[in-house]
């Protein structure tokens, strides 16, 4: 039996792949961990909007039940045929070239991971895509201990927003002493 400390294989190839490619933003293992988690907790289909090297996507692999699906988004095309060939024998994840806005078409979702910035602040299309008590878990937030959040003198307010929208029951939780993410369920 693996250990806890051990990442799944996919995860470990999407890994190599970010270290080859120099890309520093994939997801740390304290998320991926959680994306596991609550994937094991869905059905239906879940998507990714912003695919990386694959790693959110494999740890949501990882954990997805059997006929769940996920979907993810890349729009840098050299980047999604990388990770589309590192998910070539993998059954239940389909990788899409292109903007994330091209995954409406497989809504509605049981989980959002939202990985791209700029996305978080069309929360009106992202409540849409959700079915009722779908989960979207909006990722790279710097922990602030004050409200509203404040970053580097500015208020937050994609973050304010997202924690305050009636459609959602949402909650601000701390991966890391310097990353925190959010967790938004649909209503
Ligand atoms: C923070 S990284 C994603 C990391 C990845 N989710 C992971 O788990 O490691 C953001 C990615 O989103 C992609 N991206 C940026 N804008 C996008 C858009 N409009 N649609 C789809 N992907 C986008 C970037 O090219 C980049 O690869």
């Amino acid at each position: 039996m693996s250990a806890p400390a051990d990442v799944p294989a996919l995860v470990a190839s999407t890994l190599d792949l970010s270290r080859q490619r120099g890309f520093i933003t994939s997801t740390r293992h304290e998320t991926g961990r959680l994306l596991a988690a609550l994937a094991a907790s869905r059905e239906g289909t879940l998507a990714e909007l912003g695919t990386g090297c694959g790693v959110g996507s494999a740890w949501l692999s990882s954990g997805a039940r059997k006929g769940a699906r996920i979907v993810t988004a890349e729009v840098d095309p050299a980047l999604a045929e990388e990770v589309q060939k590192l998910f070539a024998d993998v059954e239940n994840v389909d990788v899409v070239a292109g903007d994330w806005t091209t995954l409406e078409q497989y809504a509605p979702f049981s989980l959002l991971f939202v990985d791209v910035r700029e996305v978080m602040e069309s929360i009106d299309v992202l409540a849409d895509l959700l079915e009722t008590g779908g989960i979207a878990v909006l990722d790279d937030f710097e922990p602030s201990t004050s409200w509203p959040p404040i970053v580097d003198g500015q208020v937050d307010g994609v973050r304010e927003q997202w924690l305050t929208d009636d459609r959602f029951t949402a909650v601000e939780m701390l991966i890391d002493p310097d990353a925190s993410l959010l967790i938004a369920t649909r209503r």
